[in-house]
Parts: C-alpha cells; structure tokens; sequence
C-alpha cells in the first residue's frame, strides 16, 4: 500500500463510516446541525461537493469558493475527514450553451441534453480542457487542507453515457484504431471486413458502430466498446494527473458500479489508489446478498486484496427502480457488515441529507425528511457507534483459494448478436457459478484470464467465449501443474477480434478439457432437459444450452436423458497433466450445479471457511496482523445456532457464544476471533 493510502486509512481511526455530503442543497444555517448530526452518527469522512461544479464556477471562469471553504472547515472542526470531488460529473448550462459539441450523442444521432447530470462527451477536448481547469483551481485550493483525505474524481463514469457517437468521437476512435493497429490491412484482417463488403480504403471511412440497417461489424463493435471504456478512463487520468501534480501526497479515486458493462473494471483499477465501489442490493430480491457478495469479491480482488471502501449504498430505499421498498428493520446494518466481511473498510452511503428537491428526493438518506425521529436516523445513528467496535478489522484482508474468471472483453463479445443464442447473459452465467460457491461458503476471488492462477486450488470459467492465446495458455498451465479447472459451455471460441478459433471447439482448449464439440444446440426460453449423474445417478434440468460433445480423452460426468443429445455427454471430467478440467456443455439448474461445482471444490481441496452452516448463513474470514476475524452473518429470517471453532471469543455483534455453540438472531451478525489462522492458500501450503 502507498503511503498516501495508508495515511489516509490511518487518519480515520477505524474503519471510514459516512455518507456523500451535497450542503450546496441546504442554506448555511443547516450546516451546524449537520456537523452535531454526524458526530452523534460516528461519521468521520464524507464525499463532498460530487454535484457542485455550476456551484462552485457560476460563470465560465468566475469561481465561488466561499461555500466550499467555509463547509471544509467546518467539517474539519467536527473531525470529519473529506473525499472531496472533483465535481465534474455534471457540467454546468453554462457549458451546454457555450459548447453544444462537450454534449454526447447517441448511437442513433441524438444529442443528449444538459438538464439531469453526466452530459459530456468524453472525447470532447472542450470538456477535458473545462474540468481540468476546475479540477487544478480545486487542487490549489485545497491541496494543503487539513480535511482532506482523498480525492473522489467524477462520478460513476459510464453510468447514464458509456459512449458518445459524435463527430469528436468518431475521431477520437480512428485515432486510437491507427494506434492498435498500425495501417488499415491490420484492421481490414481484425476486423473481418472481406465479409460483406465492409473493406475500408482510407481512415476517413471508418466509424463508430452507429445505427446500421441490421447487425454492425462484431469486431468493430467490440473495439468500440474497448475505446469507449478507454476513452473515459483517460477522462479520469486526465484527471489524476492534474491532482498527482499538484497534490502528490493526497491518494485518488473513483466509485465503480457493480458489474458494470461499459467500464472495464480490471483496465481501470490500477490508475485507482483505493478501489471504491457504489452498491445497491434490491430488499425485494431474495438472491441480492449473493450478488452482492460477487462484487464485494470483486472490489476486494481489483485492489489486490487490499482494503477498499464501500463508497455508496442506500441507508433504506433507493428512488430508481420501479418500486422501491425501504431496507427492513437490521438490514442495512447485516448488509454494511456483510461489505465489511469482504475486506472494504469503509461503509459509506448516498446520501447524507434526502434532497428537498430534484430527481432523488425520495431517495433515503441518513437524515430523512423527517429528521432524527426515523427508523432509518436511529438505525444509522447506532450502526455508526456501534462500527468503531470493529476497527480492529482494518487492513486485514480475505484469503480464497478459489477464483472466478472474468473478462469485459469477453463479456463484450458473448453477448453480441447473431451468436447460436443470444439468451446468453454473462452476468447471470457468473452469478450461477459463484452462488453454489458462495453457499458452500468458499472464499473466492474474481481474477482476468489472464491472471497468475498458481495460489489457488479452483478456477471456475464461465463462458470464455473470447480467449486470448495468453489466456489459454496460463489456463493449460493451470491445469498441467495441478489446478482444478471448471470451464462452462461456449468458452474458447474466438480470439481477441471475435475471430473463430478454427480446428474444432474449443480450438485453444480441446486436449486440456478433453473434448471437441462438434455443434452448438441452444434452447429457447422455457425449454428445459434433463440429465443424470454417472455416479450414482441423481437427475437435473438443463437449460439454454447444450454442446453436441465428443469425448477425446475425458469422462463423462453427466449424461442428457432426454432431449436432442439424449445419451451423450453434458457435463465431463478429464485429467490433464497434474490437474484436471470439469467441463460444463450445459446450464444446470441450481441443484446440478451446486453439487458439480461442490464436487469440484471438494476435489480441488477448495475448503469452506466453515463447513455444515445452515442454508442463508454466510462466513468470510478476514485475518491480518491483528488476528483472524470470523464474520458470520444471518440472512434468513430465524435464528441459527452455528458452531465455530474452538478457542473463538466473540468480539463484535449480536450473537450469544456458549463454548463453540453461537446463537445468531434472524439478520444478526457476529464477528468472532479466532485462535489460530485456519486457512492456507495453495502456495502457502507448499511452502
Ligand atoms: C448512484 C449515484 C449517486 C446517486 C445514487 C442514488 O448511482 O452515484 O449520485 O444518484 O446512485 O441511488
């Protein structure tokens, strides 16, 4: 960890706990209350200012910062540390009226008006030339202010505009094309453009997959979606590079969405001093804790295992969804802990005080409308005490011996049109594969393709359509010196620029799973098959998808009983060098996968931080210099009695400890210490 980090972790005295501050919605006389306010709710940082850029220059040029200076010090005199924004997520009107071209287009040719928030180009120099001018007079400012603890750079990049189809862009997108590849052959043979009369002769004919008459080039749509994430992601270096210049002590970042398509998370998360993550878990969706779990993994593995902080959620409910229901009563305490558990040492919310006005004004929020006399105050306000009893968690982190590959690359391209199915949805495919791992109660870690995979015992693939030769490479190699490798259905298909990988499917992965597939037989929605086990024959549905496999070399696990593939193979097992490879040519429903995937974790020695918990009961380990902290946490609605190891001491939460006997209530949590560290990862095993 940098120094800068670590200073800044350091200042808060235990883990971060607070809320995005916007006092530019409130007259000054609110802001003492606030300050009392977040001291009685334990909060120590805020993220200040992320909306107040037509605040802060109310003309081109003309800055006010006599707010900004006086709610600085104020929160500095309340012991509340700043995330201060960058404040360039929403342009002024000012800038719309002056430069209508620092506003995106779409796909279709609409330009998008200023009005809500995230309106710019992000290849629009006017833009960049706009908020580098605000972000160096913001650096200047408060560079040496006693407050600030990290800058917080946009917001959201990608969330509302992941991409602008205008002229600038189009050009900005040539320019990056000439860089990958040189001259137009390269990209005449990347993009596969002897197919319908796509070749291009001159630079100047080459765009952005605007609206076609039917499908666009894939390999163009794919680079587009490469630039686009690139192109905000040197908005925010642009950024980065003002504040590194003028405040080199003072770490950066930006929020990640959960899963999002549009921004590479693994190309972005080095340029990001501490990772950063916006979370909204559904209350009226029973798998969201699973969900929220992946990404949790997620945010933790981008930093390298390092803490990271949870920037945003929602104190109760949100105002976006359809409908939208509060948390219930110890929710939102369960789910902070449950951020926690997965190594994030801050728990922050949107937003402090709920708007009066404005899009979110129903939106929840520490302070709700009603004041201090609400459920959601009287839980936030406990929760913010009762969190300094967990700061001995800080910088401690998370040791899986499991991993789940995931690739936007990839992403990108499986889910392209004119594929065999186009019901195939990465996001789901992964959620299908990480909930039977996270039942088991099995760390893991979400790692790229083409990742070191050598410290863990399983490495679970779901569909790696797009493989680069390094990737398949690294994976053969996993394998061969003695991994465990789950590669589910349509994996290995194309190269980099969405090229058939030819020689039979999974050309790049045959001799290492054993196998070839010689045709794909997807099934509608609602169509559903079933298979059984060799072993012992337990049955299970299938769906979505089957691969017509042929065996060369490998076992079958699982026969189709019915169905167009009736007696051939759908899920296999092949020994390749020291390890072996489970293939899965199908989507079993949750049983079938539940007992592959525990099958394979058993056999891979992929141990669950505790075994025989009841159903809904999720355990993380953190350990660090300060010991090992187990974290169990009830989701289900009853109490449990779980039993933990022995020699444990209850440190934090609501659970009763009898010996080895802890009885958790309905939505409690525990944190307990441990005696001993438990876990081993595969090298420290071997070491
Ligand atoms: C986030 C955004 C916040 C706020 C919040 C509401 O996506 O960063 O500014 O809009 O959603 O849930």
């Amino acid at each position: 960890m940098t120094d800068s980090v670590e200073r800044m972790w350091a200042r808060l005295n235990g883990l971060g706990y607070g809320a995005d501050y916007n006092p530019e919605q409130w007259p000054a006389s609110t802001w003492a209350e606030d300050m009392k306010l977040m001291r009685d709710a334990g909060v120590n940082i805020v993220s200040l200012g992320i909306f107040g850029w037509a605040q802060i220059e109310k003309r081109p040029g003309e800055y006010d910062f006599g707010w900004l200076d006086e709610i600085m010090d104020q929160l500095h005199e309340a012991g509340v540390s700043v995330c201060l924004a960058t404040a360039t997520a929403s342009p002024p009107p000012w800038l719309a009226r002056l430069h209508p071209e620092t506003l995106p287009v779409t796909k279709e040719g609409t330009r998008l008006w200023p009005g809500s928030r995230q309106h710019f180009c992000p290849s629009s120099d006017r833009y960049r030339q706009a908020a580098g001018n605000l972000v160096r007079r913001l650096a200047q400012r408060y560079g040496t202010h006693p407050a600030l603890a990290l800058w917080h750079i946009g917001n959201e990049y990608g969330c509302h505009v992941s991409a602008c189809y205008c002229d600038a862009s189009a050009a900005a997108f040539r320019r990056w094309l000439r860089d990958r590849y040189g001259d137009l052959d390269a990209l005449n043979g990347a993009w596969s453009t002897a197919f319908w009369s796509q070749r291009y002769g001159d630079w100047a004919e080459v765009s952005p997959p605007r609206i076609a008459p039917t499908f666009a080039n894939p390999a163009q749509q794919l680079d587009f979606a490469r630039f686009s994430s690139e192109e905000l992601r040197s908005c925010y270096q642009t950024e980065r590079e003002i504040l590194r210049e003028i405040t080199p002590r003072i770490p950066a970042t930006t929020n990640l969405l959960s899963l999002w398509k549009p921004v590479d998370f693994f190309a972005w998360a080095p340029g990001l001093d501490v990772i950063a993550h916006d979370s909204y878990p559904d209350p009226d969706d029973g798998q969201t804790v699973t969900a929220a779990a992946f990404n949790y993994d997620l945010m933790r593995s981008l930093g390298g295992g390092r803490p990271w902080m949870l920037m945003e959620q929602a104190p109760s409910a949100v105002n976006w969804r359809l409908s939208n229901s509060p948390k219930p009563p110890g929710v939102m305490r369960l789910w902070s802990c449950q951020a926690v558990a997965h190594g994030a040492d801050a728990v922050m919310f949107f937003q402090w005080r709920a708007s009066a006005g404005g899009a979110e004004k129903f939106h929840s929020a520490l302070v709700p409308h009603g004041g201090t006399a609400t459920r959601t105050w009287r839980e936030v306000s406990e929760f913010g005490r009762e969190l300094t009893g967990l700061a001995g968690v800080r910088g401690s982190t998370v040791r899986a011996q499991a991993a789940i590959v995931l690739d936007w690359p990839n992403w990108w391209a499986l889910e392209l049109e004119s594929h065999p199915s186009t019901w195939v949805s990465l996001v789901e495919q992964v959620h299908r594969h990480h909930a039977p791992l996270w039942r088991e109660n099995i760390a893991i870690d979400v790692v790229a393709p083409e990742a070191d995979l050598s410290g863990y015992r399983l490495v679970v693939v779901p569909n790696l359509y797009l493989i680069t030769d390094r990737a398949a490479a690294g994976l053969r190699e996993y394998v061969a010196s003695g991994g465990h490798l789950v590669v589910s259905f349509f994996s290995g298909i194309v190269d980099e620029h969405d090229r058939i990988r030819l020689g039979g499917y999974p050309a790049p992965l045959r001799d290492v799973l054993g196998l070839r597939v010689d045709e794909f037989w997807p099934w509608p929605p609602g169509t559903t098959h079933e298979a059984r086990f060799e072993d012992g024959g337990a049955a299970f549905g299938v769906d979505l998808w089957a691969d017509a496999i042929e065996l060369e070399g490998a076992a079958p696990v699982a026969v189709y009983t019915d169905g167009p593939l009736a007696g051939t193979p759908a899920v296999t097992r092949h020994r390749f060098g020291d390890g072996t490879a489970t293939y899965l040519g199908t989507r079993p429903d949750e049983a079938g996968m539940r007992r592959i995937l525990a099958a394979a974790a058993a056999d891979a020695g992929a141990a669950p931080v505790l075994a025989g918990l009841p159903d809904g009961v999720e355990a993380v380990r953190r350990e660090g210099p300060g010991g090992s902290h187990l974290f169990l946490l009830n989701h289900g609605a009853e109490p449990v009695t779980v039993t933990v190891p022995d020699g444990s001491a209850l440190r934090f939460g609501d659970g009763v400890l009898d010996g080895t006997s802890l009885n958790l209530p309905a939505r409690g949590v525990s944190v307990v210490g441990e005696a001993v560290q438990v876990q081993k990862s595969k090298n420290q095993e071997a070491m």
